[in-house]
């Protein structure tokens, strides 16, 4: 029970600081500044307060297509890499059965899906004077017909601080997939957990600068607290600025080490808050050592210069350690 001060002289001088205005001060994070307090919170685990920035690691891929190269064997090959990054996105599947609980790191849960990368074209087969014809029909991507996967029960048995989404636009199942993910902020957001909507890109998708911008824009609109999206040579700075909320980009297919931290040192420079990332880490020849470069780039103002270096030194001292 509180104590009741009795005299003015047997405690402290109370003190309300009343020439001292409470500050309101805004939050580091883009867009993010109106939050209520427990979500601001679990994007402070995702994204670094100090520099507003994440080094989040990508090992979902099997969720669609099953061991990807580089995840035969998760416990093998992302637990060592877990000390290095900000956040681990990834299944609800592989989270209980290989990540300890005791991580300290920021869950980023793979919250959609329900196809598989065999999943059956959308075809049409016929006759049309008097010729047999078979057709693909455009837009129907067979990899876009997702559902949401998981309950946010489920979410917030897992302690997810951000739930991840694809979305199709410019695809058959362009509809589907964002009300997959405004169905996903909707419940989110009544619990303080974050949405990240994830541009996918299919064959019916150009992978532009003008596709990116409305992609990314649309998910803003409708209510994702975060968008992932890849990084593009031409224009990436316009993406990025006409999106109200932090962009992370994705790392696509394995590039040789220098030209992913060129990739990831470009994307910070032209606005994203960070990378998701994961075959250019997990294909690595030394992932460890790629990964703290990668995290030197983002976090530690490194040129892809000097992340290369450390790279190779890294690479180098593991060698050393082995013979
Ligand atoms: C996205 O759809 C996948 O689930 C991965 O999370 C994403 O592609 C990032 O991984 P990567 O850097 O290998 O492209």
């Amino acid at each position: 029970m509180a104590d009741i001060q009795t005299s003015a002289s047997d405690k402290k001088e109370k003190e309300y600081f009343t020439h001292l205005p409470q500050e309101a001060p805004g939050f580091f994070l883009k867009g993010s500044h109106q939050y209520d307090w427990g979500l601001k919170n679990r994007l402070s685990r995702v994204f670094n307060p100090k520099d507003g920035r994440t080094v989040m690691l990508a090992f979902d891929h099997g969720y669609f297509q099953g061991p990807t190269t580089g995840l035969e064997r998760v416990d093998q090959t992302i637990l060592p890499l877990e000390p290095y990054a900000d956040c681990l996105m990834l299944t609800r599947g592989i989270q209980r059965s290989v990540i300890p609980a005791s991580t300290t790191k920021a869950i980023a849960l793979r919250a959609s899906g329900g196809t598989s990368m065999i999943s059956p074209m959308e075809e049409w087969e016929g006759e049309l004077d008097g010729k047999k014809l078979k057709l693909s029909r455009p837009g129907f991507e067979p990899l876009s017909n997702e559902s949401t996967a998981l309950t946010i029960e489920e979410a917030i048995r897992l302690n997810a601080s951000i739930l991840a989404v694809q979305v199709f636009v410019g695809s058959a199942y362009e509809r589907q997939s964002l009300k997959n993910m405004t169905d996903l902020v909707d419940a989110a957001s009544r619990y303080g957990i974050g949405v990240m909507g994830v541009v996918a890109v299919g064959r019916a998708m150009a992978r532009n600068a003008q596709y990116f911008r409305l992609a990314t824009r649309i998910m803003a609109e409708l209510g994702a607290n975060v968008v992932k999206c890849y990084y593009l040579e031409e224009g990436f700075d316009t993406i990025t600025s006409c999106c109200p909320v932090p962009i992370v980009i994705a790392g696509g297919k394995k590039l040789p080490e220098l030209d992913a931290l060129k990739m990831c040192f470009n994307a910070i420079n032209e606005g994203a808050n960070g990378v998701d990332m994961g075959r250019n880490i997990f294909q690595s020849d030394a992932p460890v050592a790629m990964m703290r470069a990668v995290q030197g780039v983002v976090h530690g103002g490194l040129n892809p210069k000097k992340a290369f270096e450390m790279y190779n030194d890294l690479k180098s001292d593991k060698k050393k350690a082995k013979k």
